[in-house]
Order: structure tokens, then sequence, then C-alpha cells
């Protein structure tokens, strides 16, 4: 998206794009705070299903758990609205949903397979390459769900070393894995049709388990040794399943299992 001005791009992408409502509206950006707070702010009337926000750069990029997230240009942060006719409980669904669908789209464009980390991490060869953020609105009888999407596209690591400092999880770059740039319009396209493909699916069989199902196969967590930062409190066990809510499943030394939701902080070892 480099020298393209915002116009452009918009101009591009809507081109590109084979959606029925993903990336229909879209708002673009050479700089923003955080296109998910954008995002998060639009009023009603313009949080149409399927509105993307995008920003070449994010000076205040937000991530999970309250951190930041380094956000220099070259790659690809974007926030898309969801307005869901699915009860709350099976929000964590769209989480699976987004990284899979970015999982796929780095498949489509550089034939790289990623791994999923629960709950929603995409990694290549054990580093995080892109994490997603959900926020949930829910006013009365309507629901809004902002998914943001930041994916280390055509950036050097050492731009995002900082992270690799704070996080247990070590990052990368689609640029450090692939040799190469990606284009990110084409990035862009392949998501938003993945989202569109893995949402309709699950909305019109409203089942979760071909969800489920792809997500335990392109994930390596399960039989790992992992702890969970309960509190105060540290609870080792091992990963071995994901149950029809989403929820991770954890086997303790005592054989009792713990339920992870997406609010736990999990480590794997
Ligand atoms: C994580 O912590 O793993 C989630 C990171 C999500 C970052 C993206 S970049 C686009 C959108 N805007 C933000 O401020 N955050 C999300």
């Amino acid at each position: 998206m480099k020298v393209l001005n915002e116009s452009i791009i918009k101009a591009r992408l809507s081109k590109l794009l084979k959606t029925r409502k993903m990336g229909k509206s879209i708002y673009v950006f050479n700089e923003l705070d955080s296109t998910q707070d954008y995002a998060n702010s639009l009023p009603k009337n313009e949080s149409f299903h399927g509105t993307i926000v995008i920003a070449r750069k994010q000076n205040i990029g937000k991530g999970r758990m309250g951190r930041n997230w380094i956000s220099p240009e070259g790659g690809l942060w974007m926030s898309i609205i969801l307005i869901p006719d699915f009860s709350v409980d099976n929000i964590i669904f769209t989480q699976f949903i987004g990284a899979l669908a970015v999982a796929d789209a780095i498949f489509e464009n550089t034939k790289i397979c990623c791994k999923l980390m629960w709950p929603n991490d995409v990694l290549i060869n054990e580093k995080k390459v892109c994490g997603i953020l959900i926020d949930v609105h829910v006013e009365n009888e309507t629901k809004k769900i902002v998914m943001g999407i930041g994916l280390n596209a055509n950036i050097a690591s050492s731009l995002i070393n900082d992270y690799l400092t704070s996080h247990d999880l070590k990052a990368t770059t689609l640029k450090e894995e692939h040799g190469n740039e990606v284009d990110l319009l084409f990035l862009v396209k392949s998501i938003l049709e993945r989202i569109e493909y893995y949402y309709d699916n699950f909305i019109s069989c409203g089942n979760t388990s071909e969800i489920i199902d792809r997500w335990k196969e392109k994930s390596d967590m399960l039989g790992k040794k992992a702890t969970v930062h309960d509190g105060n409190q540290m609870i080792v066990g091992h990963i071995f399943d994901i149950d029809q809510t989403g929820a991770l499943l954890m086997k303790l030394s005592d054989t009792s299992i713990k339920k992870i939701t997406y609010y736990d902080n999990v480590t794997l070892h």
C-alpha cells in the first residue's frame, strides 16, 4: 500500500474484492492512533456488517490484555466490524474465524503453512506473525463485534524487537519468513474472503464443529504442557482438547479438568 494514497487504495481494494458484504464500506488512513479505536467509535449508522478500517501505520496500536501493539508502516493493521445475529456466548468463534482466515490468506499468498495458538495467534516457525483482538459491544438487542487484525507483513523483524522482550512468545514477520514482500491489498482481499466464507458457513449451519475441527488441524497446542495465570495463581497442566463452546480444556495432575476461556492468559512450555 506504500506509494498509493488513501482513495486509490480504497478504489483498488473495492475492485479486487469478490465478497458479498466484507469490505463494502472501507475507511483507509495513512496514519491513525488505532484502527480498533476508530472502528469501536463509529456510530451505529456507519457500523455496517463488513465495514473495514485500515491504517498504513498506527501510533497507539492496541493488543490483547492491555498491551500495546507496535504498528510501523509495512504491516497490515485492519479492524473489521461484524454485526452478529448469534448469541454473545458464541463470540469466541469469531476469534477462531479471524485466525483461520489469516492462516488461509498467508498460505494463499506465500504457500507458508501457519500454526494457530489459542485463542487467536497465528504463528510461523513458533513465532507470532499475527494477533487478533476482539472487542464486543452489546447495547439492548444490538451487538457489534470489532475484529482487529495485526499482521506483521512487510516489516523487518528488528522493528518489532520491543515486542520480543515483553512477551513470552517471540515475534516474526512475513517478510522475514517468506524472504519477499507480499502485496498487502491481496492479503486484505484473501483475509476478507476467507472471513466471509467461515462466517457465512458458521451462521448458515449454526454448528461450530467445522470451525473447531479446522482450528484443531492447524493448532499444535493439543498435548502440550501449559500454564494458566489465574490472578496470583499459576495452574499447570496439559492441553488436551477444545470443547463445543470453544474453551480450551486442560488436564491437571490430579486429573481434574480446567476450562480456559478467552480472557485467561495461557503460556505453553
Ligand atoms: C494481540 O495482542 O495479539 C492482538 C493484536 C491486535 C492488533 C491489531 S492491529 C489492528 C487493530 N488496531 C489495533 O489497535 N489493534 C488491532
